[in-house]
């Protein structure tokens, strides 16, 4: 078995910013580990999963550490293949896919990089085996009637469990039953991405270039996906499970409570302040004995937490220093930001309801129809100095950006 994660590139990922500005998103830390590592993790722990390969457009550079770092810690080739310009959700696959074919795998999985979830991989593959008319299997969820046009949606025969019709993102309401962006696939699917290129080479030169971006683009979803259901070849497994996708930084805080609620992390025996789980604590954070952190937190390495700081439901990233008597709660706390002495950093956000496993803090429009920004949690960029006895709320503020007052529903350039 081999592993494949979409991770996009740079020009992706507009609206994760400012968080996006200095991370590349499938590296933002969620519950303490980058966002793509619980993918890694995920396919790791799967004996039978020999190989990872990241395909995206970001710079080799950008991702070199991080691969190197994953390798050893998981034991499993990890290879970063870069695009050279966007080919979408299919073309980069299909380019690169003779590095899939390698080795023969069984199977391989194919993983959306900006989703969350606890990855039932194995059953997946179980499901996928059980049909072997099947070239590909997707999980799948339930959503909303009103949540679901915002994703792919699927409807299943009842008893095979085959799709017999998708629609990517349809405009009127097709089915609740939505695709997770997490895919197990039999290597015969690339003679079908084979047709679909073909078709796409043709409406390529025959539009002169008109209607895609570049002649190698294909999207996964309407270049295959669409035209295998009806074929008794592609099959829908349904969990009910958590899962989310994370495209706004509001559903960042969203998947760092459920990741760290997945995880569990271990308090340290002493732990250094008042803990109320679940909380990830770097090893080398610097934390006072009177803070009270949690739950639903990460802090980052190197952050320093000083006295009688309060932090609840926030990532506070890299070497950010929490000063005396501060408050953070639903906020991204970016990298070497600093929160003055009695400050408060607050979001309001309109919580999902626990009780499903879907999340709807995202496709959250950037500003009301008033006008108004959205967001229901505060973002502070990289660096970013907030004074002594301010009150943020419901703000952006982008990187390096040293305040002089309190905002409310702003994004301060
Ligand atoms: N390598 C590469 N190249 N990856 C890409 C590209 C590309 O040109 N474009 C997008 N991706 C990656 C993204 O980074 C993301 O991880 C994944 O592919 C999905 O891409 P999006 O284009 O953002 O699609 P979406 O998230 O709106 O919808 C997809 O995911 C939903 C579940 O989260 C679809 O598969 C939907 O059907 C699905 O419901």
């Amino acid at each position: 078995l081999k592993a494949v994660i979409l991770i996009g590139g740079p020009q992706k990922g507009t609206r994760f910013r400012p968080l996006s500005l200095d991370t590349p998103k499938p590296l933002f830390p969620i519950a303490g580990l980058p966002l793509i590592q619980h993918h890694i993790a995920a396919c790791a722990k799967l004996q039978e999963c020999k190989e990872i390969l990241i395909i995206g457009s970001y710079t080799t550079t950008q991702l070199a550490q991080f691969v190197n770092d994953m390798q050893k810690e998981y034991h499993v080739i990890i290879r970063y293949l870069q695009e050279f310009t966007p080919l979408g959700t299919g073309g980069g696959l299909y380019h690169f896919r003779d590095q899939v074919r390698a080795g023969n795998p069984s199977a391989f999985f194919l993983l959306n990089g900006d989703v969350c979830a606890d990855f039932p991989l194995k059953e997946l593959w179980t499901f996928h085996e059980e049909r072997p008319s099947a070239l590909v299997t997707i999980m799948g969820t339930e959503a909303t009637r009103q949540q679901s046009v915002y994703y792919g949606c699927m409807v299943r025969e009842a008893s095979t469990k085959a799709v017999t019709h998708y629609v990517e993102k349809p405009n009127t309401y097709v089915s609740t039953l939505i695709n997770c962006g997490v895919y197990v696939c039999s290597l015969q699917v690339f003679q079908t991405m084979a047709e679909a290129f073909q078709r796409k080479q043709d409406g390529f030169y025959s539009a002169n270039g008109q209607n895609s971006p570049h002649p190698g683009y294909m999207s996964w979803e309407q270049d295959v996906l669409a035209p295998l259901a009806g074929t008794n070849k592609l099959y829908a497994m349904q969990v009910t499970s958590w899962w989310s996708q994370v495209k706004t930084a509001g559903s960042a805080i969203y998947a760092n409570r459920h990741y760290l609620e997945l995880h569990r992390p271990q308090q340290p025996a002493t732990p250094p302040c008042h803990i109320l789980p679940d909380v990830f604590l770097h090893p080398t954070a610097t934390v006072d004995s009177t803070a009270v952190i949690g739950p639903n937190v990460s802090i980052g390495a190197g952050v320093t937490i000083k006295a009688g700081v309060r932090i609840k439901e926030s990532i506070v990233l890299s070497n950010a220093t929490i000063h005396e008597h501060a408050l953070v709660m639903y906020s991204v706390v970016g990298q070497d930001a600093s929160v003055g002495e009695w400050s408060r950093v607050e979001g309001t956000p309109s919580d999902p309801d626990p009780n499903k496993p879907f999340a709807k803090m995202d496709n959250q429009p950037l500003f009301n129809s008033d006008g108004r920004l959205n967001p229901s949690i505060t973002i502070l960029g990289a660096g970013v100095v907030v004074p002594a006895e301010t009150i943020l709320l419901n703000s952006i503020v982008l990187p390096h950006k040293h305040l002089t007052r309190s905002f409310k529903h702003e994004i301060i350039l």
